[in-house]
């Protein structure tokens, strides 16, 4: 009887349970039914849970069906195997069950090794001290540990009921990443661990599909899945899987010291469309919102706090237009299409040499359009069933009945914006205006006792072991009088070799010069004349890891600290102090403390004063301070301050550093959408910070009584902190007549009946607010962008008034580019275009 209970049992699970996610070769199944899928990344540690419903209720309002995150294991399990670790942001259940309640999907990469620019790769740094250990290739200590993580991650999302075999939202689960790139670095230990991965992960008996990126080995068991700028022409390992896209990447990320990349929406929206006409059904933007790297957790080296990304929503929350815009009006055209794409077959037509188009025609006289121009350079005019369409370069126009064009890629239909950071000085309500600075002043070198000391260098990961950024190296070297620099008031010069990531050198407690690693190379040379005087000369140098390496065949090996040190200019020439006996100290006295929490603030004596020290190194400065006004995000604005950390009521804002980009990068003013987008081909910000503004959560406020505490490694000026509240200042469209409708849900109402529609400019202000005032409209030939539009040759004097009436005082209005409205009869030459900068408040 137990066998057939079991039997029945199992029968039942499969039939009344499993198989509610399903695939073949067109796309996934759920429920019994085909979906086209749109889904975004949004990471859950990368904001914090108050920002999260908007978060996915933007995804949602964005035409996005599917929410995409990553498991962090490094915070769950930050300090050992025994401990796991699911507050505040960290609170994955939560996440899922707030993507469940918007009624979308999940996806959920469990790795557990992430990449994802996040420290070690997501992997706890414990074990690589784990004796006997290497990541990600067949070794025992890893497999056990990964397995038993993945294990637990799996059994909490069954507990909770959240795979779609449950009725929860999980459709699909990954494990592993990208680690095609890397198998072959580690030989035949590298195909069986991929081979286990995929064992491992199917034998959790989810009852959805596991996925595996760019796993070029990837076993039937498992869906092999792409990553990259483009995907339209990837094709699964075997015949029976789904082509999905699992990172396409509408920006890029940053790293401190280099300018910034941004990737045009209409490039975006190209691979999008590109992805689908070819046969896609699983398209996922990794990030939708990259957000912010709170704390230590940014991988690197040199990845900066903030993880933009440059993604449709950005770090702050906003919706970054005119991308979340343009991809929202791309997820419709796209969805107009679902059922006639996933029904029928394509057939493929050339329009020309570069210009292609797929129609899918399914059995009940559905027929949708695909026509491509995938010239770089020229736009064409092609002929598609005895109709003629112009196709600007690098684009897709999307026809979901193979006769209007409801979208074409490289056509911005939707309104941009211009988001500005406005400063607020930092307040306290007392009626002082005067903020009450106090600060606390570390020692260059060992503080308390020495942690140990050494003849020669250690390294500085596995001495910290991450649990700092921190680490004082120190000697000191006795200078005879005789020296002829004394006398002749020379400086001898600091030589200073290390394998990264940055240091600071302080010679009797002062600050001599600094040094750093560049890009993604950590190693460095510092060299620098210093002051040293006859007799004894501490020497002390703070060595500083800027996140751990995130990728990379053995990534967990590449060192950090220094190697050599030397000083030139002695009267019997250099002194080598390698192999000096030093001394080391791990991390400051204000981190072991705990100063920059509420609960260890008081533990070391600040010295209050009215106006703060500038240019001060090893200074922690505190302030209480109330919110700043209004309730738009907030960024701490620290182009003025030189490189440490920040926080705020103990919670932990992230290391800052407003470091240059050389002004010799290749930057760009106008960025050309057409052709293949690769990081470095639209870079902005050459000579200024990466970074200056730090995203500080709303929720982290109090009404008032906030600690602000900020530690300075070498010298800033905190009176110029301030914080600025991100704000949508304008909102701005601009369309050519020539634009397909941005009205179309009367597409799929009306069938084709729509055909006459005039393009239209829509306008749209936040929660809210309603338009206030129309900076600037003018319909004719207006050129330049939102902020600096101008009236072109041609201008109908009536398009300020059109617009008023059709737009002040309300939350949104559309008007359209006709003859009602505007002076048709004006320069009929011309292709006319109208533009219209608005002020929502
Ligand atoms: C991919 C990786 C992601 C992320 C991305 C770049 O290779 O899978 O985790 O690192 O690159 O942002």
């Amino acid at each position: 009887m137990a066998l057939g209970l079991i039997f029945l049992f199992s029968l039942c699970f499969t039939l009344c349970f499993a198989g509610n996610v399903s695939y073949d070769s067109r796309s996934l199944i759920i429920n019994g039914e085909r979906k086209l899928l749109i889904s975004a990344a949004i990471h859950y540690p990368r904001s914090v849970p108050a920002m999260w419903p908007e978060l996915v209720k933007t995804a949602k309002e964005g035409g996005v069906d599917v929410i995409e995150t990553y498991v962090f294991w490094n915070v769950h399990q930050p300090t050992s195997p025994s401990e796991y670790h699911f507050d505040g942001r960290f609170d994955l259940v939560k996440f899922i069950n707030i993507v469940q309640e918007a009624g979308m999907y999940l996806i959920l990469r469990i790795g557990p090794f992430v990449a994802a620019e996040w420290n070690f790769g997501g992997i706890p740094v414990w074990l690589h001290y784990v004796n006997g250990t290497v990541f990600r290739t067949d070794n025992y200590n890893f497999k056990y540990y990964m397995e038993e993580f993945t294990t637990y991650i799996v059994k909490l999302m069954k507990k909770e009921k959240l795979f779609a075999s449950q009725g929860g939202p999980i459709i699909l689960s990954q494990v592993e990443n990208e680690y095609g790139y890397y198998e072959g670095a580690y030989g035949e230990g590298g195909k069986r661990y991929a081979a286990w991965a995929a064992q491992m992960a199917v034998s959790q008996n989810t009852g959805v599909p596991w996925i595996m990126c760019q796993q070029f080995d990837a076993p039937p068991s498992v869906i092999n899945t792409c990553n990259s700028f483009y995907c339209d022409q990837f094709k699964p390992i075997f015949p029976d899987k789904p082509k999905i896209w699992t990172e396409n990447w509408p920006g890029w990320f940053q790293t401190f010291g280099a300018p910034n990349p941004h990737r045009p929406a209409e490039d975006v929206a190209f691979s999008v469309a590109r992805f689908f006409q070819k046969g896609g059904s699983v398209q996922n933007y990794y990030m939708y919102h990259g957000g912010t790297n709170f704390g230590r957790t940014a991988g690197g080296p040199f990845i900066t706090t903030s993880y933009d990304y440059e993604a449709p929503i950005d770090e702050y929350g906003l919706p970054r237009l005119p991308k979340w815009g343009h991809l929202k009006e791309l997820h419709k055209a796209i969805k107009l299409c679902e059922h006639v794409l996933l029904n029928s077959k394509p057939v493929n037509l050339s329009l020309g040499p570069s210009q292609e188009a797929d129609v899918y025609a399914d059995a009940s006289g559905g027929c949708v359009a695909f026509l491509a121009n995938i010239d770089d350079k020229n736009d064409k005019t092609v002929d598609f069933q005895n109709v003629s369409f112009k196709l600007p370069a690098w684009s897709v126009s999307i026809l979901p009945d193979c006769k209007n064009v409801v979208y074409n890629t490289a056509k911005v239909t939707s309104q941009t914006a211009l988001v500005e950071m406005v400063p607020d000085n930092l307040q306290q309500k007392d009626g002082s205006k005067a903020l009450k600075w106090e600060v606390f002043v570390e020692k260059a070198g060992i503080w308390g006792e020495p942690d140990f000391m050494k003849n020669g260098f250690v390294d500085h990961i596995n001495t910290t072991k991450d649990t700092t950024d921190y680490l004082w190296y120190t000697t000191s070297i006795v200078v005879g009088e005789n020296e002829e620099f004394l006398k002749e008031g020379r400086h001898p010069v600091l030589l200073i070799e290390s394998m990264g990531h940055a240091l600071h050198a302080f010679v009797n407690q002062e600050l001599q010069g600094s040094a750093s690693g560049n890009g993604s190379h950590s190693p460095f040379k510092f060299k620098n004349p210093i002051s040293l005087k006859a007799g004894n000369n501490e020497i002390a140098l703070l060595s500083m890891t800027v996140g751990l390496p995130n990728a990379g065949s053995f990534y967990e090996w590449v060192g950090a600290g220094l190697t050599s040190v030397r000083i030139e200019g002695f009267n019997n020439g250099t002194v080598d102090l390698s192999h000096f006996n030093w001394i080391y100290k791990i991390g400051l006295q204000g981190e072991k403390l705990g100063i920059y929490k509420p609960e260890g603030v008081n533990s070391v004596s600040w010295v209050a004063t009215s106006e703060p020290p500038k240019k001060q190194p090893l200074t922690w400065y505190k302030v209480v301070l109330d919110p700043p006004a209004g309730n738009e995000p907030v960024g701490l604005d620290m182009l003025h301050m030189g490189k440490g950390l920040a926080w705020l009521n103990g919670e932990e804002i992230g290391r800052y550093w407003p470091r240059k980009s050389s002004v010799h990068e290749k930057c760009v003013t106008e960025c050309d959408y057409r052709g293949k987008f690769m990081p470095d081909k639209c870079f902005t910000g050459c000579g200024q910070p990466t970074q200056r503004w730090y995203h500080v959560p709303r929720s982290w406020f109090k009404p008032s009584g906030n600690l602000l505490v900020i530690f300075e490694e070498k010298g800033g000026d905190p009176e110029k902190i301030t914080f600025s509240r991100r704000k949508m200042s304008s909102i701005c469209a601009l369309i050519a007549e020539d634009y397909p409708s941005a009205d179309r849900k009367s597409l799929q109402e009306a069938g084709s009946k729509n055909s006459n529609s005039k393009a239209s400019v829509h306008l749209g202000c936040p929660q809210n607010a309603v338009i206030s005032a129309v900076k600037f409209a003018s319909f004719g030939t207006p050129t330049g962008k939102c902020g600096s539009y101008s009236e072109g040759e041609c201008h109908d004097p009536n398009s300020i008034s059109v617009v008023e009436k059709a737009c002040l005082n309300k939350t949104e209005c559309t008007i359209e580019l006709t003859e009602e409205n505007f002076n048709k009869g004006l320069c009929p030459d011309f292709t006319r275009r109208l533009a219209v900068e608005a002020v929502c408040s």
